[in-house]
């Protein structure tokens, strides 16, 4: 179904899983969307889709200067998981890159959009937090401290702007099933994947197609009572 007026969205994270799902839905309903990834995404063959490719955990001058400086919808999608370690195999550098991925250009976007969003007292802004962002073992030491400020980040944000007309949400996945965790499919037959399916009280991984339609909704205005939720879609694995 298509808008007669198309939003402009920004997609973080655009080029594949979660990302991509949520590019291509917002394609689907007449949205014009503007992706930022570090690798090119398949072709879309869509005139209302923009590209910008770009290395998130680098320096963003260039490409905030390129994008529009308006936008209705800013998804912050874009993640790097680490290797499940703990603390003492975990080194500064690999902490460094985790953060400067998953956390500083969410405060740097935001940074440099909010004044835009509040001088029209209207926008959406979605980070995508995890389980990791409420409990440990989603991910390891550096994800989930990672994740776990995301989520402390969305929650002030939306506390000290919640009278701009601005709406702040988190999206807290649970196990899908998209490049990041592929390896959980490939290595020994993909018992890593039965097992946290097994784990899933639902009994299965997530499409990323599933997180697409969440995000959909918190964007559509239509979740108008909601502001600073972090809506968790994990199959009940916080149930536990
Ligand atoms: P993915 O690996 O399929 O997609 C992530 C995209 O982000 C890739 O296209 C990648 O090129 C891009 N990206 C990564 N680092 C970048 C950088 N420095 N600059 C520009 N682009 C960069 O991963 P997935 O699963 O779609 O993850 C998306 C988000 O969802 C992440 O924030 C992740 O932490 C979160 N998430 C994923 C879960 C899962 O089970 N897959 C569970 C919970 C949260």
């Amino acid at each position: 179904m298509t808008q007669s007026t198309p939003r402009k969205i920004l997609v973080t994270g655009c080029a594949s899983g979660i990302g991509l799902a949520q590019t291509m839905l917002f394609l689907d309903k007449g949205d014009q969307v503007y992706g930022v990834d570090k690798q090119r995404p398949r072709a879309f063959n869509q005139p209302n889709f923009f590209f910008y490719q770009a290395d998130l955990a680098g320096d963003l001058t260039d490409l905030l200067a390129q994008l529009p400086q308006t936008f209705d919808v800013i998804c912050h999608t874009a993640g790097i998981l680490d290797d499940y370690k703990p603390l003492l195999e975990t080194s500064d550098a690999d902490f460094t890159q985790i953060w400067a991925t998953n956390l500083t250009p969410v405060i740097t976007f935001t940074r440099h959009f909010l004044p835009e969003m509040i001088a029209q007292k209207s926008g959406i802004i979605i980070t995508m937090c995890s389980i990791a962002s409420f409990v440990a073992g989603g991910g390891g030491a550096a994800y989930t401290t990672s994740k776990h400020a995301l989520a402390g980040f969305t929650k002030q944000l939306a506390l000290d702007y919640a009278r701009t007309g601005v709406q702040i949400f988190g999206i807290a996945p649970g196990a899908v099933k998209t490049g990041m965790t592929r390896q959980d499919f490939e290595a020994d037959n993909g018992q890593m994947a039965d097992w946290v399916a097994g784990e899933t009280p639902i009994g299965r991984w997530a499409e990323p197609s599933e997180i697409a339609e969440l995000t959909a909704f918190l964007a559509s205005g239509k979740a108008s009572y909601m502001h600073g939720e972090i809506v968790k879609i994990d199959g009940g694995w916080t149930l536990k």
